[in-house]
């Protein structure tokens, strides 16, 4: 095999087309596979699919490069790569806890059988332990060549920050059954770890873990901010305060320490969960009964963010005008898969408020989701008569909102800021009824 393995990678969603690009800026010859026809036409075309900072100008210079192509052929991945990503995606199931397996499986039941020399399969999807030695049978059973191996690379990229986050990751994790196995990683990764970063090289069921590990590590540590929002909000004390006195504690940090609405989107609520439902498998629930708690903490600040605001409206959201700021689960993406946002603006809606929602990016996917609200295609055009404003994701518009200027295009001035991004002083000297979550 040549020193640059050729690299494909399956499934061009936000991992896999992200990771497929970025092979490209650092040297290697890529193919990426969907299954999704219409994903491979837009990706050929130089239109990445989703909002992500970065990609799209990188996804153009490759295209050009000639190093970059997609399909929606097995085969013409399977002749073309050493080293074959598995990125699909693992949703929560319906109606369950768990991971849905059901794309992994097939992404590695295609993949196998057209394997007919010694290559690398790398899964990279996030996945419950023990599926990488469930898949490891697959290819045992399905690939006509003996030698084929598989490993474990879980993958730590935040939306909004994919690019950075895959060209300079704080460490590579490598789950590998054999010195040759952790070779090709080697290989398949030699810029970034020329750059000298961490790479921990350990068994499969540990490198499936370390993923759900740290987001669950992740999403404790969000869960823990906002209790301590909920008993600020008993005993009159500030929980932005609160975050930023213990935060100066290097040993607990300020980083993911921001109370507000919680977490949401396609990684943190359905990874604690599928945790649950697979150390409930493995006899072990005890373990992680508190990422129980975490959830429900989580989806508390949900329902407190919606009382909040109905407080401000004397207890009565019918027919109120209600402007919502913000669809995205996070800044700087247009996800709204489990968005604390939309979710807070649904739950108005059917309350009876007149509820129409803005944001930057995710309006679109926002409206195809929740077509019973009303969109707005600007700041000013959602703000305009407004009986209350709730502002549920921190994009940069909405940090350097001029309480002065929104004042003279709201009807009611009454604001709830979800995400503690403003400044209360100054939007009640204004005349605001502000109201936040864990703040007096
Ligand atoms: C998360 C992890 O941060 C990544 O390391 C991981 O690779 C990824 O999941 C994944 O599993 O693929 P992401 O879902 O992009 O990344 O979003 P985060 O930046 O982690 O934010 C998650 C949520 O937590 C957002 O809704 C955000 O608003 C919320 N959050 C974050 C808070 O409410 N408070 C904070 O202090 C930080």
């Amino acid at each position: 095999m040549s020193e640059r393995p050729k690299i494909s990678v399956i499934g061009t969603g936000y991992l896999g087309a992200t990771h497929a690009v970025c092979m490209v800026e650092l040297g290697y010859d890529v193919i990426g596979l969907d299954v999704d026809e219409s994903k491979v036409a837009s990706l050929r075309a130089g239109k990445v699919p989703f909002f992500e900072p970065g990609l799209p100008e990188l996804l153009g210079k490759h295209l050009d490069s000639g190093r970059l192509r997609f399909t929606t052929s097995y085969e013409e991945v399977a002749e073309f790569a050493d080293v074959h990503f598995v990125c699909v995606g693992t949703p929560q199931q319906k109606g369950s806890y768990a991971a849905d397996l059901t794309y992994v499986e097939s992404a590695f039941r295609s993949l196998a059988p057209l394997l007919t020399r010694q290559v690398l399969v790398v899964g990279k999807s996030t996945v419950p332990a023990g599926t990488a030695v469930r898949m490891q049978e697959v290819i045992n059973e399905l690939a006509p060549c003996a030698e084929v191996e598989l490993a474990w690379n879980p993958e730590f990229l935040r939306e909004g920050f994919a690019v950075k986050d895959t060209l300079t990751p704080d460490r590579l994790v490598f789950g590998v059954h054999s010195e040759w196995a952790e070779s090709q990683l080697r290989a398949a990764f030699k810029p970034i770890i020329e750059l000298g970063t961490p790479v921990v090289v350990t068994d499969f069921a540990t490198a499936e873990l370390v993923k759900v590990a740290a987001n669950s590590f992740l999403a404790t540590k969000i869960s823990f901010i906002n209790a301590m929002a909920e008993v600020c909000e008993a005993t009159g004390g500030d929980v932005v305060a609160l975050a930023g006195a213990i935060g100066l504690d290097d040993r607990i940090g300020k980083k993911f320490l921001s109370a507000g609405l919680g977490f949401g989107g396609g990684c943190l609520p359905k990874d604690i969960r599928a945790f649950i439902a697979r150390a409930t498998e493995l006899g072990v629930d005890q373990a992680v009964s508190f990422l129980r708690e975490v959830d429900q903490i989580n989806l508390r600040r949900r329902a407190r963010t919606v009382d909040l605001g109905l407080e401000l409206v004397d207890g009565d959201y019918t027919g109120k005008r209600v402007a919502v700021l913000g669809a995205a689960f996070k800044p700087n993406s247009d996800d709204i898969r489990d968005s604390p946002a939309l979710d807070v603006a649904s739950s108005i809606g059917a309350m009876g408020a007149d509820v129409i929602v803005y944001d930057p990016e995710a309006n679109d996917n926002a409206r195809r989701a929740h077509p019973e609200l009303k969109y707005a295609d600007s700041l000013d055009e959602v703000l305009e008569g407004a009986d209350l404003t709730l502002l549920l994701t921190e994009w940069q518009e909405f940090r350097v909102l001029d309480p002065g200027v929104v004042a003279k295009k709201v009807k009611a001035l009454r604001l709830v800021d979800g995400r503690n991004i403003l400044d209360p002083a100054a939007w009640r000297e204004a005349g605001f009824a502000y109201r936040a979550l864990g703040r007096p």
